[in-house]
């Protein structure tokens, strides 16, 4: 039996969407054993980005790797490793991915998540990645939560499948999701307030004012720390999230890697009737220059992403 029903998935794509449900499959029955197995939240090293590495990211990493090499996938990038893969000579794909979203979750069994970005290999292995966000054919997170769940797309709207515990396959439970276009909850880090920028500040201060302030409705606050849980709940009934750029060393471009969570967060809510920008600039229009790169990221319910725009201008 496959690792997900092949209904609504391009043939083409199949053999690496299948490879990448058969991994997060078996990753997540190691994140369900939690501490009967072995210490998936203990520091181990540090990625290039300067990010701590858990057990688990490098785990995640390693088995993300065989699994897309099994695959036939020309080029693996990763965000734990410095240089992008040469996998198999002659793949069809590029696949980029944040093996393991929100690490610092990871001993708290809250929803932390793998996040991936397939383009056509082209020229080199980094010309595969440095190009526009548009030219990605098939960008998705699975998430590892109360279901383990997989969002998906094509460029045909976004679809959503469960994986099964019966059948060990993920199986659709949505053929197209719509993300609502008012929010009535927004996200963002509230401990780098002293940071922010004046727009970013406006927009908070906007959503605290409230029913009294000139919104006229109450805002929500909702902050898990992990982009997938994050972008899952705002698919799933809108609002808004922001990492943005801020004056912190080393946050000029906000938190977030443009090839590994950015641009297919993007694609995932643009599909899905959302919109993504980086504060301005819509998301899927944007080139990344450099494989780590970080970009600022605002994005969900359509109406406040373009009032947040408008506070940009
Ligand atoms: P990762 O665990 O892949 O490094 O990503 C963590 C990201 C994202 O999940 C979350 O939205 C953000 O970092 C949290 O950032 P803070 O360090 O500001 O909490
Ligand atoms: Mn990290
Ligand atoms: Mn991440
Ligand atoms: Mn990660």
């Amino acid at each position: 039996m496959p690792a997900i029903d092949p209904a609504h998935i391009p043939a083409k794509l199949f053999p690496v969407i299948d490879a990448l449900c058969t991994t997060g499959a078996e990753v997540s029955r190691i994140i369900a054993r939690g501490p009967l197995g072995q210490a998936l939240g203990a520091g181990v090293g540090e990625n290039s980005d300067g990010d701590q590495q858990k057990a688990l990211d490098v785990l995640a990493d390693e088995m993300f790797e065989a699994g897309l090499r099994g695959a036939g996938v020309r080029y693996y990038a990763s965000e734990e490793q410095e240089e992008v893969l040469s996998l198999v000579e002659g793949g069809t794909y590029a696949v980029a991915a944040d093996p393991l979203d929100g690490s610092s979750n990871i001993d708290v069994n809250v929803t932390i998540g793998t996040i991936f970005s397939i383009f056509e290999a082209a020229g080199d292995a980094n010309a595969s990645f440095l190009r526009p966000a548009s030219e990605q054919v098939a960008a998705g997170y699975i998430a590892y939560g109360p279901q383990c769940l997989l969002a998906l797309t094509f460029g045909e709207g976004t679809q959503l499948y469960v994986l099964d515990p019966e059948t060990g396959s993920f199986a659709l439970a949505e053929a197209k999701m719509s993300l609502p276009e008012a929010a009535k909850e927004f996200s963002i880090n509230a401990s780098n307030r002293r940071h922010w920028t004046p727009p970013v500040l406006a927009y908070v201060e906007e959503n605290e004012a409230g029913a009294e302030g000139a919104k006229g409705r109450n805002m929500n606050f909702r902050w898990v720390g992990s982009l997938v849980a994050e972008t899952h709940r705002i698919l799933t009934r809108g609002g808004t999230f922001l990492y943005p750029s801020d004056a912190r060393p080393g946050y000029e471009s906000g938190r977030l890697r443009m090839v590994y969570e950015v641009a297919p967060m993007a694609f995932l809510v643009e599909q899905a009737g959302g919109l993504a920008t980086d504060g301005t600039t819509p998301i899927m229009a944007l080139t990344a220059e450099k494989l780590h790169e970080r970009r600022p990221f605002v994005f969900g319910s359509r109406q406040e992403v373009e009032r947040i725009t408008e506070l940009h201008g």
